[in-house]
């Protein structure tokens, strides 16, 4: 029987998801992120007292591990998104962060927990957590599933963490290269 492409370091080789891109290697499998997010759904289960909790999902990159997460969850939750500027094609930092859709959704006197994908340098979170922070939420955390531990400009814990990850650039479960690779479902290093 062989292993469906892409499920595992050899198979990704082949995968077809990858534009014949070719990747450095695995970083996280399906199984791995998958223990990861059900043990992260528990932190986040216990670690939140009675009250309103608003998962804030920034898209476009943390769509898939929200999807996952949220569903690991065991209370009451809304599920809301924003959007901020992305790095577009280049796989550093230009420094522009912009809000390009403001959440509907009240946020005073709620628990916010702002999910994110991965942080870099950690300037759109920081500026994300001050524009949040004005709004009056009871608290307001953050759930990275990847942080590369190399943000000189957040001022503000990552309460949440997924990986502790490296320093290369990572795609794939939800994450992008020029909006490419999203739907790999496990997370892969670019050449
Ligand atoms: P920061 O503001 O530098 O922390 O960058 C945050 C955003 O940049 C993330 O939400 C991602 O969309 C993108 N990003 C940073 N590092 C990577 C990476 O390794 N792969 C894909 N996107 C990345
Ligand atoms: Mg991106």
């Amino acid at each position: 029987m062989t292993a469906p492409a892409g499920s595992t370091g050899p198979h990704a080789a082949n995968d077809p998801r990858l534009l014949g891109r070719a990747i450095r290697r695995i970083a996280y499998d399906e199984a791995t992120i998958a223990r990861r997010v059900h043990a992260l759904g528990e932190e986040i289960t216990v670690a939140y007292p009675d009250g309103d909790l608003l998962v804030l999902g920034l898209l476009k990159g943390s769509f898939v591990f929200l999807a996952d997460l949220v569903r690991q969850v065991r209370r009451p939750l809304h599920v809301d998104f924003l959007v901020a500027s992305s790095y577009g094609d280049a796989t550093v930092s230009s420094g522009q962060v912009r809000m390009v859709y403001d959440p509907e959704t009240k946020l005073e006197g709620k628990h916010i927990l702002l999910v994110e994908d991965i942080v870099d340098s950690g300037r759109t979170l920081q500026r994300l957590v001050a524009l949040l922070g004005e709004r009056k939420p009871r608290s307001l955390e953050i759930c990275a599933l990847l942080h590369k531990h190399i943000a000189t400009e957040l001022h503000h814990p990552v309460r949440f963490v997924g990986f502790d990850a490296p320093n290369e650039f990572l795609v794939g479960y939800g994450l992008d290269h020029a909006e490419n690779f999203r739907h790999v479902p496990y997370v892969a290093s670019l050449q």
